[in-house]
Parts: structure tokens; sequence; C-alpha cells
């Protein structure tokens, strides 16, 4: 584990995990990881080198070639797969259709959380970790373990205005992932047992970021 104080942000999609785990790290001045841009990089990289999907194999064989690197700061995040910053790209349309079915395979979810424990480990100044699994697989040892969560409806209203998109078309979209993510055999989204619930519908950014922030001071 690191030296300094580990925080997994987990939770389903658009609960706003990504703003508020960056925010944190920001004024903890600790490293940030964002895991979800990890499965997102290797679905990239299998819709680049047409990787057939609905084959769990060959998803595993293309995730097993692939040389990831990741940027853990948290003022200035990125991936590379290779030499290409695909930061950008992993965001796009065919990327977030298609990544559950790549975070589905075990093999591909086993090699990312060996990853994943190596960069806590050798991050000094403690690290904040979002993603679906962090609390309970990926760093169980966690010393503070956040679940971030909204209603439905209100992260199709956020992630619509942000991406200046039909809500209801989002919630649609939002609601298939949900599915997948919670219902995988492998590492389903579950909330850990010894997380703390922060449900975020009624709740201003601020209001979530200075929440998590009293958190963490009665853990360090
Ligand atoms: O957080 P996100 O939307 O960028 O995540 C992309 C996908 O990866 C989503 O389908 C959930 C999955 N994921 C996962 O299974 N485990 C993680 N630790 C992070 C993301």
């Amino acid at each position: 584990m690191s030296a300094g104080l580990v925080i997994a942000i987990d939770g389903p999609s658009s609960s706003g995990k990504s703003t508020v785990s960056r925010a944190i790290a920001q004024d903890l001045g600790c490293a940030y990881l964002d895991t979800g841009a990890m499965y997102r990089a290797i679905t990239w990289f299998a819709l680049e080198n047409n990787v057939e999907l609905t084959d769990p194999e060959q998803i595993a064989a293309c995730a097993a070639v692939i040389e990831l690197r990741e940027s853990t700061s948290a003022d200035e995040p990125g991936i590379w797969v290779g030499d290409a910053d695909v930061s950008a790209e992993i965001r796009g349309p065919e990327v977030t259709a298609a990544v559950s079915k790549v975070a589905a395979v075990p093999q591909v979810r086993a090699m990312l959380v060996e990853r994943q424990r190596a960069i806590a480990a050798k991050s000094d100044n403690g690290i904040v970790v979002e993603g679906r699994d962090i609390g309970n697989v990926v760093l169980p040892e966690a010393d503070l373990k956040i679940f971030l969560t909204a209603d439905q409806e209100a992260r199709a209203l956020r992630r619509a205005l942000e991406l200046g998109q039909d809500p209801t078309e989002i919630e649609q979209s939002l609601a298939t992932r949900d599915k997948a993510d919670s219902t995988r055999v492998a590492s389903p989204l579950v909330m850990a047992d010894d997380a703390i619930e922060v449900d975020t519908t009624h709740l201003e950014l601020h209001e979530v970021i200075t929440h998590i922030l009293d958190l963490v001071r009665t853990r360090s």
C-alpha cells in the first residue's frame, strides 16, 4: 500500500466520480487514477484492431499485447496506448458503447487490477482511485471508501448538459450500462460493506467535495 492515504471512489456511470475524484486529489496534493479510462483504452485498441467484441478470447489476446501508460497527475490526467495519446478518443460514442463488453472479460480485469494495485503502491503521497470495483477488489484495504450515487434521471440530465444531447437518449444508454456493470459475473458493481454512500442527487458539486474532504479528515 501507499505511504499516503488511499481513497477508493466507486459508483455508477455519470455519478460525478471523475470530477469529484480529481478535485479531492488536487486538494490533497496526491495522485489520481481513473480506472475507467484503462478499460476504455483497451476498448479503443480492440476497435482499432477490428477485434470481434463478442469473443472474450480475442479481447483478452488484444489486452495482453497493449502498451498502456497513464498519467496519475490530478492536474493533467491522460492515457496513452504506445505513443498515441487516446485521452480524448476514449470518450467517444464508439468506445462508450463497447466498453462494457471489454470490462466483462475476466482476463482483462485481472490484468488491470494488478496494474492498478502497482500504481497505488508506488504513489507515495497517497492516491484517489475511481472505478467500480476499487473498494471491493482492487484496494480492499483503502483508508476511505466512497460509493457515489445519484438518481438515474439526475445523472442523465447532468451528462446531457455536459454533452449537449437529449437527456432521454442518454438515460437509456445509462440504464443499459448500469445493467451491464452491475449484473456481469466478474466483479459486478456492488457497494463495499465498509463504503460510505454519498447520494449526490440533490447536492451541488462543491457540497459533495466538501463532504468527502470532511470524511478524509476523519481518516488522516
Ligand atoms: O467510469 P467509466 O464510464 O469511464 O467506465 C467505463 C467502463 O468501464 C464502464 O462500463 C464500467 C467499466 N469499469 C469497470 O468495470 N471497472 C472499473 N474499475 C472502472 C470502469
